[in-house]
């Protein structure tokens, strides 16, 4: 059955509780804490003799017991220094800053330019987060860097982490788009409950003003560039900040958001006959999107994964101190509010600022509500990303 957006119905699986009918959830609160001699634990950061690593690889993964909570304990943030309004756009594009403004909430962007890259952002974001903590670079075991839009094809963590010093660290990069910071933060809380990990950095950065097509006025007008982070920290049971989660994913609207490999000619002109060779070099399209489904993807899912998160804590959506959803457009968060019963004043929303920024947006939204003393130790918050895959997901969580 396909749902009246055109989107089939979120039937894909979810990790968070069991509804009824729903596939089998992970079981989230039944591992213990179990101490395994280092010797079965401790991985080789490389058996290479030849140069090829440097001297400032990280260390192996020592396994340490932790506890069986995970805390947020720090954050920070960095954006490009570029600022770039509606009136900027309405120079480039058919468009004004009243229709943004009405139809997004958006008024300025942040855009990577000159040398700025987003490893550099992604650094700075993390140094801030970190000097929050209290949290020393050569503390943290894991950095995740959560970016569909790394310097690197192959990743960006390992440089990220090097580069902020943290030469202890693991660490790898997670795609979901902008769902991708929500993931990373699920994942690092899984990683310190599974024991091994204490201080685990969760970056969320993306430069999608790489892949927009600044001719499309239906998507240049949406997205910044930006980086955001925090640091997850292992703690006792009852300090546990990580009170339930839910993600979910499903491939079949793809079709309504994405940036797609191209196949582009050959840069050999001589196969020499060999049949079907070489393989195309690849490229990816801009970002293409059907906005309309995506804005009833969201309204709809978005609600939902948030009471399934709610449930799996065991709260009501009155227990909500603050409501942080990826900062796509005002008036999503408005609707989700609405569908939540959550009033104004305790929704969190700053994309007026930096439009849609993609993985960035909850920890760059986060930082700037904490240290504005808006976000105050012992608050719960919701928190809410959506986007392309089709991913999204939802994670209750306790400040500090
Ligand atoms: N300026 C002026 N007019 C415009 C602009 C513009 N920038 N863009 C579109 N229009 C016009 C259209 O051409 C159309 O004109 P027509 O009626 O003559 O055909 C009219 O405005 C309405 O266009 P819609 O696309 O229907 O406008 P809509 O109200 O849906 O708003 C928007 C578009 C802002 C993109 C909205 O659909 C939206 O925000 N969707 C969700 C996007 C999102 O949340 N993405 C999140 C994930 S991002 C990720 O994962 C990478």
């Amino acid at each position: 059955m396909v749902a009246a957006s055109g989107l089939a119905p979120p039937r894909a699986a979810a990790l968070c509780p069991r509804t009824r009918g729903a596939p089998r959830p992970v079981l989230l609160r039944s591992v213990q804490p179990v101490a395994l001699p280092p010797s079965r634990l401790r991985c080789c950061a490389s058996s290479m003799d030849d140069g090829a690593v440097s001297a400032a690889a990280s260390n192996p993964i020592i396994p340490r017991v932790a506890g069986m909570g995970a805390k947020l304990v720090g954050c920070g943030s960095a954006i490009p220094s570029l600022s770039v309004s509606n009136d900027d756009l309405s120079k480039i594009v058919e468009t004004s800053d009243d229709w943004i403004t009405a139809r997004t909430g958006i008024r300025h962007r942040r855009v990577l330019s000159g040398d700025e890259t987003l490893g550099g952002l992604s650094i700075q974001a993390a140094q801030k987060a970190l000097e929050m903590a209290q949290v020393t670079a050569d503390e943290v075991d894991l950095v995740l860097l959560c970016t569909s839009t790394p310097d690197d094809l192959f990743g960006g963590a390992a440089q990220v982490l090097t580069g902020a010093g943290c030469t202890k660290a693991f660490g790898f990069d997670i795609t979901a788009a902008c769902s991708g910071f929500i993931v990373g933060l699920i994942t690092a809380t899984r990683f310190i409950k599974g024991g091994g990990i204490r201080n685990a950095l969760v970056i969320g950065a993306d430069a999608l003003s790489k892949f927009v097509d600044w001719t499309d006025r239906g998507t240049c007008i949406l997205f910044g560039d930006a980086a955001g982070a925090v640091v997850v920290q292992a703690c006792s049971a009852d300090e546990d900040g990580m009170l339930g989660f839910c993600i979910q994913s499903d491939g079949n609207g793809q079709k309504h958001l994405n940036a797609r490999t191209l196949n582009d000619e050959s840069i050999l002109s001589k196969t020499n006959g060999v049949p079907g060779f070489p393989p195309r070099k690849a490229s990816y399209s801009c970002i293409e999107m059907n906005g309309k489904e995506v804005f009833r993807f969201a309204v709809r899912c978005v609600p939902q994964s948030i009471e399934k998160a709610l449930e799996e804590a065991h709260l009501p959506a009155s227990s909500i101190d603050w409501l942080l959803l990826h900062q796509a457009n005002q008036r999503i968060i408005d609707a989700a509010a609405s569908r939540l019963d959550i009033p104004s004043d305790k929704v969190i929303s700053n994309l007026a600022n930096y439009g849609n920024t993609s993985a960035a947006s909850i920890p760059l939204a986060l930082d700037e509500a904490v240290r504005s003393g808006k976000v105050k130790t012992g608050d719960i918050i919701a928190v809410s990303g959506f986007g392309a895959g089709l991913t999204w997901g939802s994670a209750i969580v306790r400040w500090g």
